[in-house]
C-alpha cells in the first residue's frame, strides 16, 4: 500500500526581484557626537548621495542617537573619507545592499497547499488571500473597499470581530503604508490569522473580539506595493504622479490633515517624505480618512504598522511636545512592550514619535 503524503509538500518557484537598482550601494550605521557631525549629515541628506532611513527624517536627527543611512554606490568612498576626516566613526550594516535583496527574492517561495504566513506576498496573492479569509469566516470577518488606488486598485479593510448586530467599538489598523516595509502587511495578515485560529480557546482574545471590532487595512499603498516587487524593492511612496515634477509619489503618511507639511515632511516632489500637493491628495489618503470621518464616533484608536526598528511609538512625532495625554499614551505603551518582551524576550523600546526614547 502505497499512502500518498500531499500536505506539506513544497512547489518552490523563485520570485524575480526587481534589477540591480542598489549595485555597491552600502548601508552605515553612526552615532553622531557634535555639531559638526550633525551638520555633516544635515548637509549631505539634502544631496543625491544618502538616502537617511533611521530616524525617519533629518529633522530628528540628535547627537548620541543612531542613525542608519544608505550610500549610493558611487558615494561611497567620497562619504567615508567625509566621516573619516570629522572623526565621526561609522559601522558598515551592509557591503552591497543588492546582494541582500536578491537573497530575499531568492527566499521568496510560493506554497501549493497552505498560505504561508512566515513568507512574504505579492499583491495578487494578498489579494485572493483577503477574499479567501473574509469567505471562509463569515462569523468573524467581513470584507469591504474603502476605495481605489491612484492607479485603481481597490483598497481593502478586513472588519475582524463577533457580530453582535450593534455597533461595537473599534480599533483601526494600516499595514503598509509604506510600500517598502513589508513585514507589515505580512504582520496584519498574521494578525487577522492569529485572531481566527484563537479565538475560541484565547480568553482575552475571545473578550476584545466580543466587545470589539478591529479594522484592518492589510496593504494601504497597493501601488507603491506592487511597485516595491516589480520596480524597485525600496519605493516608499504612493505611485501618484506630480504636477511639474519628473519625480513620483507622495508620502502617504506625510498627507492626512494633521500639521500638514510641517517638521518631517518636505514639500518637494522628489523627497521620501513629501507631503503632496495638498491635504488628502492621495486617493489612498483620502480613502481612509473618509472612512475614518464616516466611523469617528467608533473609532477609539489607530494604529499603524511600519518598519524598521523595535519600537512601539505614540504621537507627536512633528515636534518634541508631549501630547495632553502623554502619561496615558506612554504607560499604554510600557504595558504592550513588557507584554511582548514576555513570551521570547523580544526588546522593544517605548516613547513619543519625535524623541524615541529609550527604556531600560
Ligand atoms: C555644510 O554645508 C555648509 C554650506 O555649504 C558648509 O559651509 C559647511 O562647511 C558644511 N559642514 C560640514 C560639516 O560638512
Ligand atoms: C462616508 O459617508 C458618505 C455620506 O454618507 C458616503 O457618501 C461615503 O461613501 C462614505 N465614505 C466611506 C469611506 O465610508
Ligand atoms: C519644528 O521644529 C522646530 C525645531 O525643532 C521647532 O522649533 C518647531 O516648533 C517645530 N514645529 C512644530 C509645528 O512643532
Ligand atoms: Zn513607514
Amino acid at each position: 500500500m502505497e499512502i500518498l503524503l500531499f500536505l506539506g509538500v513544497v512547489v518552490a518557484s523563485a520570485v524575480s526581484g526587481p534589477a540591480g537598482h542598489y549595485q555597491g550601494d552600502r548601508v552605515l550605521r553612526l552615532i553622531p557626537e557634535t555639531d559638526q557631525h550633525l551638520q555633516f549629515l544635515r548637509n549631505v541628506s539634502h544631496t543625491r548621495k544618502v538616502d537617511i532611513w533611521q530616524p525617519h527624517s533629518i529633522d530628528l536627527v540628535t547627537t548620541d542617537r543612531s542613525v542608519d543611512f544608505r550610500v549610493g554606490a558611487e558615494w561611497t568612498s567620497d562619504v567615508q573619507a567625509e566621516l573619516e576626516k570629522i572623526g565621526l566613526q561609522y559601522e558598515i550594516l551592509t557591503e552591497n545592499l543588492q546582494i541582500l535583496i536578491e537573497n530575499q527574492f531568492d527566499r521568496i517561495r510560493t506554497r501549493s497547499f497552505s498560505y504561508d504566513y512566515e513568507s512574504y506576498h505579492n499583491w495578487d496573492q494578498i489579494e485572493s488571500w483577503i477574499a479567501t479569509i473574509a469567505n471562509k469566516n463569515p462569523n468573524l470577518i467581513s470584507r469591504l473597499k474603502i476605495g481605489q488606488s491612484y492607479e485603481g486598485r481597490d483598497i481593502y479593510l478586513l472588519r475582524v470581530g463577533k457580530r453582535t448586530g450593534s455597533p461595537k467599538p473599534a480599533i483601526f489598523m494600516d499595514c503598509g503604508i509604506h510600500a517598502r516595509e513589508w513585514i507589515s502587511p505580512a504582520f496584519c495578515q498574521w494578525f487577522v490569522k492569529e485572531a481566527i485560529r484563537t479565538h475560541g480557546t484565547d480568553s482575552l482574545l475571545n473578550c476584545l473580539l466580543n466587545e470589539l471590532d478591529f479594522l484592518v487595512i492589510p496593504v494601504l499603498n497597493v501601488d507603491g506595493y506592487v511597485y516595491s516587487w516589480t520596480e524597485d524593492r525600496l519605493w516608499r511612496k504612493t505611485r501618484s504622479r506630480n504636477f511639474n515634477s519628473v519625480c513620483v509619489g507622495t508620502d502617504p503618511n506625510r498627507n492626512f490633515n494633521a500639521q500638514w507639511c510641517a517638521n518631517g515632511s518636505s514639500n518637494n516632489p522628489c523627497s521620501d517624505v513629501y507631503c503632496g500637493p495638498f491635504v488628502e491628495s492621495e486617493k489612498e489618503v483620502k480613502a481612509v480618512a473618509d472612512f475614518i470621518r464616516n466611523h469617528s464616533s467608533i473609532i477609539k484608536a489607530y494604529l499603524t504598522i511600519h518598519s524598521y526598528s523595535q519600537k512601539c511609538l505614540f504621537p507627536y512625532s512633528y515636534t518634541y511636545s508631549l501630547a495632553y495625554n502623554h502619561n496615558e499614551l506612554a504607560n499604554l505603551a510600557q504595558n504592550a512592550v513588557l507584554a511582548l518582551q514576555s513570551l521570547y524576550g523580544t526588546q522593544y523600546t517605548f516613547g513619543s514619535g519625535a524623541s524615541s526614547l529609550s527604556w531600560h
